[in-house]
């Protein structure tokens, strides 16, 4: 179990970058993720784990890429329907095949089927005991939710209360110190909604500054003008501390290229 949380979180920051790649699991081809092969593997030597499906994983993911992978073992309903009816969608004895270093389920706290989903979490967790894969829950945030500081208090600590190894959690401007102080285990920051690059380094900078050990970016990386750009950027903010404005900088100079002098 510590063997494969060291690999996602890189023991000389203790911090991590996750990419986040899983969202055809109930979208379908989002924008960005068409052709994983072209945009999402060039991106993989930046990534200190990937955060994927199984199915992206057997099919697109070269084996020799040897990221660490997150993997999704959750699912069932499209974004069509509600979002918080899943079941469980992967076994353990696959994740422990595939050579998982985490799996990743996610628990819809104040959503329709909230027990469900934590039944999922609970079981994903004693299935991770027995072959020592940790668990990631992600806290799903229904849209009638609000995103408080509140909210993610009460749902990233029963995450943690019932066993899950680290938690995923979005962001929010006041009291983000909080949720992390009362949690337990690791909390890593969820991107969310495609922001211009400035923003989402200075919401990275701020959960990092405030407790997270680390973010799991997906649309503001991939979605990004330049995301081998933007997942330098977010490197340099998680794992050295970077202040915003030159984490943006450094974007702006490795999107302009070799030898190119940025205003
Ligand atoms: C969470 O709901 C799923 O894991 C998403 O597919 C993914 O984490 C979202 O990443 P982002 O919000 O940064 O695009």
């Amino acid at each position: 179990m510590q063997s494969r949380l060291a690999r996602i979180f890189r023991p000389e920051s203790g911090r991590t970058v996750m990419l986040a790649i899983d969202h055809g699991y109930f979208q379908g081809p989002t924008a960005g993720l068409e052709r994983v092969d072209l945009s999402i593997v060039p991106l993989l030597p930046y990534a200190d784990a990937l955060m994927t499906t199984r199915g992206m994983l057997r099919s697109t993911i070269p084996p020799a890429a040897r990221v660490p992978i997150v993997l999704r073992a959750s699912g069932g309903p499209s974004v069509l329907r509600e979002l918080s009816n899943e079941q469980l969608a992967v076994s353990m004895e696959d994740a422990a095949r595939v050579n998982a270093s985490a799996a990743a389920v996610q628990v819809f706290i104040g959503g329709e089927f909230e027990t469900q989903s934590v039944r999922n979490m609970t079981r994903l967790v004693d299935a991770g005991q027995r072959y020592g894969i940790p668990v990631l829950a992600v806290t799903a945030v229904g849209k009638d939710l609000t995103r408080d500081a509140r909210y993610l208090r009460l749902a990233t600590r029963i995450c943690a209360e019932l066993g899950a190894h680290f938690v995923k959690t979005y962001y929010c401007e006041k009291g983000f110190d909080t949720v992390a102080s009362a949690c337990p285990v690791p909390l890593v920051m969820a991107g969310g909604k495609k922001v211009p690059e400035r923003a989402a380094l200075t919401m990275a900078y701020n959960a990092i500054e405030n407790g997270a050990a680390g973010a799991d970016m997906g649309r503001n990386i991939f979605q990004s003008d330049d995301p081998q750009a933007m997942i330098r950027a977010v490197r340099a903010v998680v794992h050295e501390s970077m202040k915003p404005g030159e984490a943006y900088a450094l974007f702006r100079e490795e999107s302009a290229g070799p030898g190119h002098v940025v205003d």
